[in-house]
């Protein structure tokens, strides 16, 4: 890994908790609680991760989260993340998970939020790593369903920043979740949603207007319609976007065919990140590197991703402003 890239002070906004159980803890957590796996090695389950599409991933990504089951699982899954985030220049990071999968397994929310809570607790004050929580609604689940989990992260109001959207997209649209982000709205939440990383760039728009979402994940489908693409630069409203899963997704056929650098170059608010990073064969500063080989990335365009990280982010704007001097510093020390 190229140091430039590894250091490069960033944020990450798009990244699923779940997504970053590796296979060892998988094998581990899975002995620990006696629960029956179809692989017997390391190697069997990273065969296993050959995807045709999102739903494919899907399938694999919510049977391996069945593995966790207490407070010490998702604080020790949470934790090894927040330390490979660190070692990969993340400074500050806001991190998805998905209750229902969760809930409907009969774990409690508290017992996940606890379990999240304690690494956070402990990154911030071992690796000053900032760290915002965002619970998703599962979009193939009912929205009866997302309006209870939501009564139920109430609870937690204090350790949640915002609320996303993910899961299945096709056939599953936005307006089916209309009620429970205006509540979330209403109650003084920020708003992200999945959106055109398999459905259709009329569901970004959708997500823009029916949940008031301020930030939209993946988006990669929007250079297909000009009116959207020039609504996301005039708002200056961010993609968070992550090539090595739509290379995985097959959302993109070849690394070299993603449309990030048409975004930085038309102006989006694009950043790099990593989605599932277990599943999808590396972390932030790996995407960082194979797109800058791919897609022939400037050092610049490099810089304006992790430029657009912080200022996509959820953070205050005095906030913004101290991690994107941090950044300018970097750059102007390690020159290209
Ligand atoms: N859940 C975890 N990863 C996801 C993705 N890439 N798209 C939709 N839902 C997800
Ligand atoms: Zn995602």
């Amino acid at each position: 890994m190229t140091p430039f890239f590894q250091q490069l002070p960033k944020a990450e906004l798009h990244l699923h908790i779940e997504g970053t159980l590796e296979p060892d803890f998988l094998l581990e957590k899975a002995k620990k609680h006696h629960i029956p796996l179809p692989f017997h090695s390391i190697e069997e389950i990273q065969n296993a991760y050959n995807f045709s599409n999102l739903q494919s991933f899907l399938n694999i990504y919510y049977q391996g989260m069945a593995v966790l089951k207490d407070e010490d699982d998702f604080s020790e899954l949470a934790w090894r993340y927040f330390q490979k985030a660190h070692m990969q220049g993340v400074l500050h990071a806001e991190i998805f998970f998905d209750p229902q999968a969760h809930i409907e397994r009969g774990i409690s929310i508290a017992t996940v939020m606890d379990g999240l809570c304690r690494a956070v607790e402990r990154a911030k004050k071992e690796l000053q790593l900032s760290i915002f929580l965002i619970p998703c609604f599962l979009r193939h689940l009912s929205e009866d369903s997302a309006l209870d989990t939501f009564s139920q992260c109430l609870k937690f109001k204090k350790m949640i920043t915002g609320f996303g959207l993910d899961s299945s997209e096709v056939g599953n649209p936005p307006s089916k979740f209309q009620k429970v982000f205006t509540q979330a709205k209403l109650q003084g939440f920020r708003i992200t949603a999945h959106a055109g990383e398999e459905g259709p760039p009329s569901f970004i728009e959708d997500a823009l207007n029916l949940l008031q979402a301020e930030r939209i994940d993946h988006g990669v489908r929007c250079l297909e319609d000009e009116k959207i693409t020039k609504r996301l630069v005039r708002k200056k409203i961010p993609l968070t976007v992550c090539p090595l899963s739509n290379l995985k997704l097959r959302v993109v056929n070849k690394l070299q065919e993603h449309p990030l650098r048409k975004m930085l170059d038309c102006g989006i608010i694009a950043s790099i990140n990593s989605d599932d990073p277990a599943y999808f064969g590396g972390y932030i500063a790996d995407n960082f590197e194979a797109c800058s080989i791919a897609l022939n990335l400037t050092k610049n365009e490099a810089i304006l991703a992790a430029r657009n990280s912080f200022i996509g982010s959820f953070l205050d704007a005095n906030s913004k402003a101290a991690y994107l001097q941090k950044l300018e510093l970097y750059c102007s020390k390690n020159p290209g």
